[in-house]
């Protein structure tokens, strides 16, 4: 799969605006970043129990939940701080009850009480942040409110690009670290270092 972002600079993927023009410009297509479902499942099927509330941060247009639905996942919430992907989403997805749609910052996810979820599975989205404007900051935020909601003994499957990323993920968010390195990645120009 190609995906071309030589139009992009790395600061967009921190913008809301951003996200909204490229899902107006997709008009409902899908596209999963870095990897599909299939790639990844041997994880997701060992580290989240398909009976568990599962938290999608930042979905996008990917197949991703729709995918593990249909593998035997039972409620999956997926929220992105796209307006139109969330619409969009909804939409396409309203005959699958197992699948929830809101829009939503994970910088601020104040909307759910306290350890909601057993799983949250975040697939480019901190990544996102991270090419935008106070990314240390706007980091620290979302993995304190992923810790906030999840289970004791919960899992934050982190599929990102950026080998440095798990520094942010600071010993006093109580995360025990397990790191796992894909050999392939499915292909897309970056026109920006990576970090
Ligand atoms: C690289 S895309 C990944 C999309 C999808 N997870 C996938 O695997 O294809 C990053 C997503 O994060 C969303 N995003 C960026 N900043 C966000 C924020 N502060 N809160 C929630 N979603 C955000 C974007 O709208 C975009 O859908």
């Amino acid at each position: 799969m190609f995906r071309d972002v030589s139009s992009c600079n790395t600061y967009n993927y921190g913008d809301a605006l951003y996200w909204d023009a490229r899902y107006m410009q997709e008009q409902g297509g899908a596209f999963d970043w870095y990897q599909r479902y299939s790639s990844l499942r041997p994880f997701v099927r060992k580290f989240v129990p398909t009976s568990s509330r599962v938290l999608m941060v930042g979905c996008g247009n990917a197949l991703m939940s729709e995918d593990m639905v249909k593998d035997g996942y039972e409620d999956i919430m997926n929220i992105d701080i796209s307006s139109v992907a969330i619409e969009t989403m909804r939409r396409k997805y309203e005959y699958i009850p197992q699948l929830k749609y809101m829009q939503m910052d994970v910088r601020d996810m104040s909307f759910f009480p306290d350890e909601s979820f057993g799983n949250v599975i975040d697939k480019g989205t901190l990544d996102s942040l991270m090419c935008g404007t106070d990314a240390p900051i706007s980091a620290t935020q979302m993995l304190g409110e992923v810790s906030r909601l999840l289970k004791p003994g919960g899992t934050y499957m982190l599929v990102t690009i950026y080998p440095k990323m798990t520094l942010y993920l600071s010993p006093a968010l109580s995360f025990i670290l397990k790191v796992h390195i894909m050999k392939t990645v499915l292909k897309f120009t970056l026109t920006d270092n990576l970090w």
